[in-house]
């Protein structure tokens, strides 16, 4: 079975802990993120039990969580960082966030600046964790339009709005995933979305009415189509094979990925939607296909660029690997962030992309990968970035020869069981 989605499950487990009561979480990531939110929560005064991917969080209440002398380690997770910024913000209490060193090198002036607009006082490495929060309660309300498309930062802020006197809304002129709104509205928390017209520009807001209580929820996590997206592009680009992948979450935030695959020539359906914890369902079909053809002109390299990268920014690197065998190659632009993400994405990709054989041009905020390339076997170093070393496992498949990934236990980070289920799929 595909393990649960990591972002759905850390927003869950972390509002559980908001609430008053227990919630029983059922299909809870296994990925080395969200157990560091886990152990967070735990630190701060949460009662947590787990049963592999089942657990029982005993909420505190809004008001309920305990203040710590020691720094709470968000690992190598970024959503635990900015989303618990959010929360600890709107706090009685000083606590230090920090994580690995990759973590410790990312931007949280994104997190900062509109935190201390709502009168957090955030000390910081030149923008950087260790993070140290001095939290106020109650915070002041905001209204504030996102500088940069990050469901993360979107999140924090409307976390950080549930203990702020008043209405905190956040808009965003480029969509990002909605989990956090739709799980807080599992919860029954009042939270208002919808389209903001402005100057053409295709705007989402999202709204909280602080300061909030509310009650636990029971809620089933679907499984991860991110972490389902590897074993897709394998599938679709190993003519003769099938894949059916169920229970996955389909939520159309996330499942453009999808979408390019179709564009891109490759055979992939998703059918019989339903809903669970507020989160749609599906089950996702896939079929290899010989020479896929893209949409487009067939000699041009198939372009992803604009709008449409917020929603398939963890996919790039994979989107890339797949480029390399369609006809007119890839080309990935304004996409500026995959630079600061677990690893330098455009680098790491470029890399170990040529490193198998593969003409890749390499922008500040993109790449060009030429198609229709006999990839071969190659030692690969994925950087400690969970997603390269996932992505390359795919490209291993498509390639002559043997293909060595340095490192291949990072995949733990989102997908622990990612190995063991590819060489149960592949036996079938
Ligand atoms: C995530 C949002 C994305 C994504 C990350 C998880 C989330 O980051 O890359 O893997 O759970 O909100 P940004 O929101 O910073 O783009």
């Amino acid at each position: 079975m595909l393990p649960g989605d990591k972002s759905i499950s850390h927003r869950a487990a972390m509002i559980a802990a908001l609430a008053a009561g227990s919630s029983r979480i059922r299909n809870f990531s296994t990925s080395d993120d969200c157990a560091a939110t886990l152990s967070c929560l735990q630190q701060l005064g949460i009662a947590v039990e787990r049963d592999n991917n089942e657990v029982a969080i005993h909420g505190a209440g809004v008001d309920g969580l305990r203040e710590l002398a020691a720094a709470l380690d968000c690992r190598n997770s970024g959503t635990t960082m900015r989303l618990l910024a959010g929360i600890l913000s709107g706090q009685n209490f000083t606590s230090t966030l920090t994580g690995d060193k990759s973590l410790r090198q990312r931007p949280m002036q994104r997190i900062i600046e509109p935190l201390q607009m709502m009168g957090a006082s955030i000390m910081s490495h030149d923008g950087r964790a260790p993070l140290t929060i001095q939290g106020r309660k109650p915070l002041q309300a905001i209204d504030y339009e996102l500088l940069v498309a990050s469901a993360q930062v979107k999140s924090c802020i409307l976390f950080a709005g549930l203990s702020a006197d008043g209405r905190t809304e956040v808009i965003e002129n480029e969509v990002t995933r909605d989990h956090t709104e739709r799980m807080l509205r599992w919860f029954d928390v009042p939270i208002e979305t919808g389209s903001a017209e402005r100057e053409g520009v295709n705007a989402r807001f999202a709204a909280v009415r602080g300061p909030v209580q509310f009650k636990a929820r029971d809620v089933s996590i679907p499984g991860d189509v991110s972490s389902a997206a590897y074993f897709i592009a394998a599938a679709a680009l190993l003519p003769g094979s099938s894949l059916e992948v169920k229970d996955v979450g389909v939520n159309p935030t996330r499942t453009s990925f999808l979408e390019r695959l179709r564009a891109l020539g490759l055979d992939v359906a998703v059918t019989g939607s339903r809903e669970e914890g507020n989160e749609p369902i599906g089950v996702v079909s896939v079929r290899g296909v010989d020479s896929p053809r893209a949409e487009g002109d067939p000699g041009a390299p198939f372009i992803l660029d604009g709008l449409m990268i917020p929603q398939l920014i963890d996919e790039l690197p994979l989107l890339a690997v797949v480029g390399s065998q369609t006809e007119g190659g890839i080309e990935i632009r304004d996409a500026a962030e995959l630079r600061i993400k677990e690893s330098d994405r455009i680098a790491t990709t470029a890399l170990n992309l040529r490193a198998m054989g593969a003409k890749v041009g390499e922008f500040d905020d993109g790449l060009r990968v030429n198609g229709r390339t006999r990839l071969r076997g190659a030692k690969i170093d994925p950087r400690g970035d969970h997603r390269i070393a996932m992505a390359f496992a795919v490209a291993a498949l498509l390639a002559e020869g043997e293909t060595k990934i340095e490192d291949a236990k990072c995949v733990a980070v989102s997908f622990p069981e990612f190995f063991e289920l590819l060489e149960s799929v592949a036996e079938r």
